[in-house]
């Protein structure tokens, strides 16, 4: 008999004659001559009722199942005479594939979520985490998705690179030398020895690489792991997170903005209906305001501002911030949550900022001072998407590699594809982790990470 995932069992009509189950047990009431035993199978939130009757081969065995512990119910699906279920599972035969022993860490109670952290191989089990994985793997798929349907290419963009696509020297050297290895090169570039010749690291985002491919099939898009050894130990930065880049040919920014808008929006508006009950979960005991704030991302147009004018709100404002704020610096954390938590109440789109701020890539607008750059910020994150415009004209991206210190040397290839064919076009990174913190209330980011990495932690 093939098994049934519980999810399909629950959306039922009509009862089942025969079936099975397989997962873990959460919880055994025992009355006279019978028990109840709740099953989960991690398909969904809401486990199963199954009786197990005294009339079972081995019943003795079934009343010392305790949580934890892993079985096969087989039996019949049939209306439960209980008012807080409407199906249950009358069973016929209970495999015990283990018991778990009385010390199983997950007992039913609220357990904190540092504690769930140091049992991360353990978690996924939990009511909390199954629902942040679930909503996870649907917003993935529906990432795909989204874009498939739109005429997307995906493209692998390559996780070994050569090149800071941030210049922001936040980079994990990949290397097969030895610490010692290092030192033989007497003046010579030490990496000629290393696998590839050349200094290697882990990709801190796919977009170089995806612009090259939106300018020979269109648009494009990437979806995979990035990397940065930022050193912030903050609540929103993992040292391995997931990125979608689209990247588009024939875009410039005011189109890359209401694209990303219509992204988020479509976004949340699915996870809100395809994970209702998940969903239902997180806005009862993680964020009480959660489904106000969804909802008023799917059904309010986001404000757009230039960053100009969000620094004459930062500054005007009597809010006090304690990072100073002032024309040229770039924005904090605590400003943008400022301005899409308070002043604004709703997701902001701040554009065009100073040059000397941003990545090297940015397009140079006609004022010479500012680039089209843009980033959607959004309450209780602030930051979740960062995109802009690229500068298409080989001679000015000239000038920006020298004046942002790149080593044009080894972006040749980058530099190249502004001689044939260029074009405007536009692309953004919304950071995955941030969306899910963002449908799901939860305030860090390592909680929303299968098996999070971050400075001085990576066990699991
Ligand atoms: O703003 P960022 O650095 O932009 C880029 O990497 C561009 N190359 C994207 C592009 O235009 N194709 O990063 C994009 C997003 C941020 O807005 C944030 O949501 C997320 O990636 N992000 C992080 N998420 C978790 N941990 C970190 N350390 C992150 N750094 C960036
Ligand atoms: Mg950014």
């Amino acid at each position: 008999m093939n098994k049934t995932k519980i999810k399909r069992l629950l959306l039922s009509d009509t009862p089942i004659a025969s079936l099975q189950i397989r997962g873990w047990v959460r919880t055994r009431r025992d009355a006279k001559t019978f028990s109840f035993i709740e099953v989960n199978d991690g398909s969904c939130l809401s486990g199963i009722q199954v009786i197990a009757e005294d009339s079972l081969a081995n019943y003795e065995e079934v009343r010392r199942l305790s949580t934890g512990s892993a079985v096969a119910v087989s039996g019949e699906l049939r209306e439960s005479p209980g008012k807080a279920q409407k199906w249950e599972i009358l069973a016929t035969r209970i495999h015990i594939y283990q018991f778990a022993p009385e010390d199983y860490p997950l007992q039913k109670k609220r357990h904190t979520d540092e504690f769930l952290r140091s049992i991360g191989h353990l978690r996924p089990r939990t009511n909390k985490y199954g629902g942040v994985f679930r909503i996870r793997s649907e917003a993935a798929h529906e990432i795909h998705r989204f874009f498939h349907e739109r005429d997307f290419i995906y493209v692998h963009t390559p996780i070994l690179t050569g090149s800071d696509c941030e210049g922001a020297g936040e980079l994990f050297r990949a290397t097969t030398l030895e610490p010692g290895d290092h030192k033989e090169a007497d003046g010579k570039d030490p990496y000629a020895h290393d696998f590839f010749g050349q200094k290697t690291h882990l990709t801190v985002s796919g977009q170089l690489e995806a612009e090259m491919f939106a300018l020979a099939l269109g648009d494009v898009y990437t979806f995979g792991p990035t990397f940065r050894a930022e050193n912030s130990n903050t609540r929103r930065h993992a040292s391995e997170f997931w990125m979608v880049e689209p990247e588009m040919a024939f875009c410039d920014l005011a189109e890359n903005m209401a694209f990303a808008e219509a992204f988020v929006r479509h976004m949340v508006a699915h996870v809100l209906t395809r994970c209702e009950e998940d969903v239902g979960l997180f806005a009862r005991f993680v964020d009480k305001s959660l489904l106000d704030t969804l909802g008023n991302i799917v059904e309010k147009p986001f404000v757009r501002i230039s960053y100009q004018a969000a620094v004459d709100i930062l500054k005007k404002s009597t809010a006090t911030f304690s990072y100073e704020i002032s024309y040229g610096k770039d924005l904090q954390t605590e400003h943008e949550r400022y301005l899409a938590e308070t002043h604004f109440r709703q997701p902001v789109i701040v554009h065009d900022y100073p040059r000397q701020i941003k990545p090297f890539y940015m397009r140079v607008n006609d004022d010479e001072k500012t680039v089209a750059a843009m980033d959607v910020i959004v309450p209780g994150i602030g930051e979740i998407i960062g995109g802009s415009q690229r500068e298409e004209r080989a001679d000015v991206l000239e000038t920006r590699m020298a004046e942002t210190g790149m080593d044009d040397s080894s972006y040749w290839w980058y530099m190249d594809s502004r001689r044939y064919g260029s074009v405007p076009h536009s692309g953004f990174g919304l950071g995955f982790e941030r969306f899910l913190m963002l449908v799901t209330g939860v305030t860090n980011i390592r909680d929303v990470i299968p098996f999070p990495r971050t400075p001085g932690s990576i066990d699991f």
